[in-house]
């Protein structure tokens, strides 16, 4: 697959959300192509037709003429039920765009100057190149290790800022098979232009083959278990099911569900406050539980949070049920990057800060 390098005035549409985005965008030109003209008319028609001839004064404006009134709401209420619709329409896209469908494929996305990671859950990795299924929801969680980016797909008509410290999402649904272009859309250094990739949207059969090829390191949730014992958390924090040490709070089933806090205040257990809790544990106690854990900050890179993360999320949802994860890989070959070559963070020795 090759990305279509023929001039186009408009990238081409390949996402469910592309042909939304364009019909508000197009509604925006036509509205202000139309008022442009208007007023460039306007002005020259009233020059030629008002322009001060001979010694003729202008005729005496009426104050009270109802005509100027029903002028003026025209001319007010016409423009305002126009913008409003630019505001209700754009407010609907973006409400769509930033609420990913419960049932998304996930994909974790680093940024890094000046390159993007990818990990996929069953184990595949990547750079600059981000493979995907046709026809899926798919839901990225993106972070930064340095400075902000922004993953930006024109194709999909969709971009988000990738922040330092933070998760951001963005989703997407393909709805054609090809390749298209990653940009970063936020200056981020010298080489900011040179922070580009490819989409490769494959159908279903050619993307199991794809991802068949895999790593060969195991699931991101396998990965993150190994560095959950490497590092020496699993000596306090109980995984398994109903086991409790008393010391650090049981992580089973931890994933989705609300926390209840020393402070009294109460936090949804979500990707971002695992990270947080990996990062700087004095934030946020769990009641009953006292400040006792070390920080890991400097000691797991971005790469290795995220698989932690996906660790403690394989670790069971709410309802206590374990999900199985998903198959590892099985062949060697493929386009995938091969181990080593990428993503360092599976070791705090190797850490690449
Ligand atoms: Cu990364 Cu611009």
């Amino acid at each position: 697959m090759e990305i279509d390098q023929s001039f186009h005035l408009f990238p081409e549409a390949a996402s469910s959300i592309a042909g939304q985005v364009d019909a508000l965008y197009a509604y925006l030109v036509l509205v202000s192509a139309f008022f442009s003209l208007l007023i460039a008319f306007l002005m020259v028609y009233f020059a030629v037709k008002y322009r001060k001839k001979n010694d003729e004064l202008p005729a005496p404006m009426d104050e009270h003429s109802i005509g100027g009134m029903v002028l003026e709401i025209v001319w007010s209420v016409i423009p305002l039920g126009l913008s409003m619709v630019m505001f209700a329409w754009g407010a609907s896209i973006f409400f769509t765009e930033s609420r990913p469908p419960a049932d998304s494929m996930e994909i974790y996305v680093t940024g890094k100057q000046w390159m993007w990671k990818i990990q996929h859950l069953e184990g595949a990795r990547e750079i600059n190149e981000l493979h995907v299924p046709v026809n899926r929801d798919i839901r990225l969680t993106l972070t930064s290790e340095d400075v902000i980016h922004d993953f930006y797909v024109p194709a999909f008509r969709t971009k988000t800022d990738v922040l330092p410290g933070k998760y951001t999402t963005e989703w997407f649904r393909p709805t054609k098979v090809g390749a298209y272009h990653i940009f970063c859309a936020e200056y981020c250094g010298t080489k900011h232009s040179g922070m580009i990739g490819t989409v490769y949207v494959m159908n279903e059969a050619d993307y199991n083959n794809w991802l068949g090829a895999g790593s060969g390191e195991g699931s991101m949730a396998e990965q993150g278990e190994s560095l959950f014992n490497q590092l020496g958390c699993g000596t306090c924090h109980p995984s398994a099911m109903n086991k409790q040490n008393g010391r650090c709070p049981n992580l089973s089933g931890l994933f989705g569900t609300t926390v209840d806090l020393k402070d009294g205040s109460r936090i949804k257990a979500d990707e971002s406050y695992i990270r947080e809790s990996i990062l700087f544990p004095q934030a946020k106690i769990v009641a009953g539980y006292d400040d006792i854990m070390p920080t890991f900050k400097g000691l797991v890179t971005e790469d290795g949070l995220l698989k932690l993360v996906e660790y403690v999320k394989s670790l069971g949802p709410p309802n206590g049920t374990q999900t199985p994860a998903p198959p590892a890989p099985t062949q060697t070959t493929g386009t995938s990057v091969p181990p080593g070559q990428v993503g360092r963070g599976a070791t705090p020795a190797q850490g690449n800060r």
